[in-house]
């Protein structure tokens, strides 16, 4: 599968990349200077969920921000892995609320509900209107946002620097998000001391996004590979890799690989944990910057049809974690487009740990698939489709919502067919 995406002839090819650079405070009691990141606002909606709460956390934002005269509501209905209808919730209660600021504080669910409700509540329109097309319409988000201070508290997501909100559309089956850079949050602020009482199981599952975030972010298609958008200023978020997105997702992967199983088995290891920390971040600004493929689109087809299956560490009703829902996917995956460009899945295989001297590009794919699945076991994470309750007979359903995901698929670095699909779900149904 050698990299195939054609240009026509009278396309002119991309010869630049962007660079939105994320505004981020990162360290050990950052959360408690929220109050002056804050400065200047009036009334704020903390979007949360009760288990931030139950810790403590949401206490010391909610007094940072009162210590400077800020009005707070807090919004704690955050839904884990958030739905059309708790996306709906979310922006109704800031819809009226007259609220000039949000703060999010959680994971990835409540950054992307805090998004969404900022959006819904500065531009009300029905749900479907910014959403990402063929399953939405597309349009784009009017204007500018008002200010979003993002306090993520798992070592994950990457929320807290990208422009993407996510969640489950629970009557399509399908899952997907808005994507705009209008929505990206005015401050990342990072305190690597609130993932200490996270469950080793989340740990495992956001850790996994974060390595796929960055070995997807540097095997993304090249950003040359695209036609030159015109005007200018409608070059993509998702651009493909480049130089800067490559700084963040080598490193990140390197930081990731170096720390996830020390993360995972050890709440007390406070240096893995903030370590992963910091690669999340770095990995988010690369995807945020280049854009993800193929796991994170074949993760929405998995999580939004899964049945019975539970993880442990996470509400007790069935749910797919976003991080287990990709990675899933990736072994087989990364088997797939290691031909396209060898050299940067042997790259990632090596920051797995791989000893890849002598190995040749035709062994990329497999290294670095074995090296993911070695992984996985050793942390405790599902490995194959078949763990998660899917058979073979939900292949041909899945292979076409995946395949719908098409800023996700446009972004692999070899042109998909709907043959691809099928053959990469069969993999990872096998692992
Ligand atoms: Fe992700």
């Amino acid at each position: 599968m050698a990299c195939a995406h054609g240009l026509g002839e009278d396309l002119v090819r991309e010869g630049c990349f962007s660079i939105d650079p994320a505004s981020v405070v990162f360290g050990r009691g950052a959360l408690a200077e929220l109050g002056d990141h804050a400065a200047g606002l009036r009334r704020v909606m903390l979007v949360t969920d009760r288990a931030l709460v139950r810790h403590g956390h949401v206490d010391v934002a909610v007094r940072s921000l009162r210590a400077r005269g800020i009005d707070v509501v807090v919004f704690d209905e955050v839904s884990i892995e958030p739905t059309d209808a708790s996306f709906t919730a979310a922006s109704e209660a800031a819809r009226g609320g007259g609220f000039d600021g949000y703060v999010s504080l959680g994971g990835g669910s409540a950054i992307d509900t805090a998004k969404a409700a900022a959006l819904y509540a500065t531009y009300p329109a029905p749900l479907e209107t910014y959403v990402n097309a063929p399953l939405g319409l597309g349009r784009p988000v009017p204007g500018p946002l008002p200010r979003h201070i993002a306090c993520p508290s798992t070592c994950g997501t990457g929320s807290e620097c990208t422009g993407i909100a996510v969640f489950d559309w629970v009557s399509r089956h399908a899952k997907t998000g808005i994507a705009s850079r209008a929505l990206r949050p005015s401050l990342a602020l990072v305190d690597p001391t609130l993932t200490a009482s996270l469950p080793a199981s989340v740990v495992a599952a956001s850790g996994f996004d974060v390595l796929c975030h960055a070995i997807e972010s540097t095997t993304a298609r090249p950003f040359t590979s695209r036609a030159r958008p015109s005007p200018a200023t409608a070059r993509p978020m998702s651009q493909g890799r480049n130089p800067w997105s490559d700084l963040g997702s080598q490193e990140a992967l390197r930081i990731a690989a170096a720390h996830l199983v020390r993360a995972v088995t050890d709440a007390s290891d406070t240096e893995a944990r903030e370590a992963l920390s910091w690669a999340a971040l770095l990995a988010g600004i690369a995807f945020g910057n280049a854009g993800v493929h193929l796991p994170h689109a074949m993760s929405y087809a998995v999580s939004a049809n899964a049945r019975d299956f539970k993880m442990p560490g996470y509400p007790d009703a069935p749910l797919v974690p976003h991080g287990v829902a990709v990675v899933v996917n990736a072994p087989s995956v990364f088997r797939a487009t290691a031909a396209a460009c060898p050299e940067r899945h042997l790259a990632a295989a090596a920051a797995l740990g791989v000893d890849v001297r002598g190995a040749s590009p035709g062994d990329a794919g497999h290294l670095l698939c074995d090296a993911l699945t070695a992984l996985m076991r050793a942390t405790g994470v599902p490995v194959g489709l078949s763990t998660l309750g899917f058979t073979a007979a939900d292949l041909p359903h899945l292979a076409p919502l995946a395949l719908a995901q098409r800023r996700l698929v446009d972004n692999a670095p070899f042109a998909v067919t709907p043959d691809h699909m099928r053959e990469m779900f069969q993999g990872a149904l096998d692992a």
